[in-house]
């Protein structure tokens, strides 16, 4: 199976009603690049309005509650999600791990809600610099994986995992073509493991600082078959940038 390249942004606590004409200059443009799948996970708050704004692109949630519902003040459920018009989640990634405090199991939990009520799921993982200098970042993102990937059948269509190495995120520090190049590979033979032949065809993003400027360069390493972008894609003009790059 191939997929187009995914490309995803991750708006993180960013965007207010004012963001809205950046969604709609994405999703215009989107148009003429059928070559590339692409996705916003705009703040819950504007999951509905992104929806309406934008008809072309996906548009999913940055965080779900593993519950149905219930007594959980300010959480949201899956299903309000989808509701919203969400088509799919994002679950573990690291600024939520260290936040507020996510466990692999919590993750986990978590991306079974969102496949049950029919969302797609983007599962994050990736290493601490103190454990890339410990030269364990292989052992953490395998326990990651190991401990937050849903259970699935159609893992190439229900989940994408993103490698997001923390020390790359928000800072400029993008890994090297070769450091992503090995992970994606050991990510790749883990998706196998766990997933069996499934695992060969789930679409493995990369994350940390991907801009117009080196997207191509990181797209092009094998096994990558898309971006988490975070800071670069809160405009149409530099997101617009890394999906023309993927094309
Ligand atoms: O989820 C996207 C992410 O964490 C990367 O953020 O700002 O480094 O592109 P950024």
């Amino acid at each position: 199976m191939t997929f187009r390249p995914y490309v995803v942004g991750n708006w993180k606590m960013h965007g207010t009603r004012a963001m809205l004409a950046e969604a709609r200059a994405i999703d215009r443009a989107a148009e003429r690049l059928i070559k590339v799948e692409v996705a916003l996970a705009p703040p819950a708050t504007l999951v509905h309005a992104c929806r309406k704004e934008a008809t072309l692109i996906g548009i999913g949630a940055q965080d779900c509650h593993p519950a149905d519902g219930g007594a959980h003040t300010g959480d949201i459920s899956a299903a309000m999600l989808k509701d919203a018009g969400a088509g799919f989640v994002i679950v573990g990634h690291s600024e939520r791990r260290a936040d507020h405090s996510e466990s692999d199991a919590l993750v986990r939990q978590k991306a079974e809600a969102a496949l049950a009520v029919g969302l797609t799921v983007i599962v994050c993982v990736g290493e601490t610099a103190a454990q890339r200098d410990a030269g364990t970042a292989e052992s953490v993102v395998s326990g990651q994986l190991a401990g937050s990937l849903p259970p699935s059948d159609s893992p190439a269509e229900q989940v994408t995992v993103a490698y997001e190495p923390v020390w790359a995120i928000g800072t400029g520090n993008t890994a090297t073509p070769e450091d992503v190049a090995a992970m994606h590979a050991h990510i790749r033979d883990e998706l196998k493991r766990i997933y069996g032949e499934g695992g060969a065809a789930v679409r493995i993003l990369y994350g940390g600082s991907v801009k117009p400027e080196n997207a191509a360069q990181l797209l092009a390493v094998e096994n990558v078959g898309g971006a988490l972008v975070g800071g670069a894609s809160l405009t149409a003009e530099s997101f617009l940038g890394i999906i023309v790059a993927a094309a």
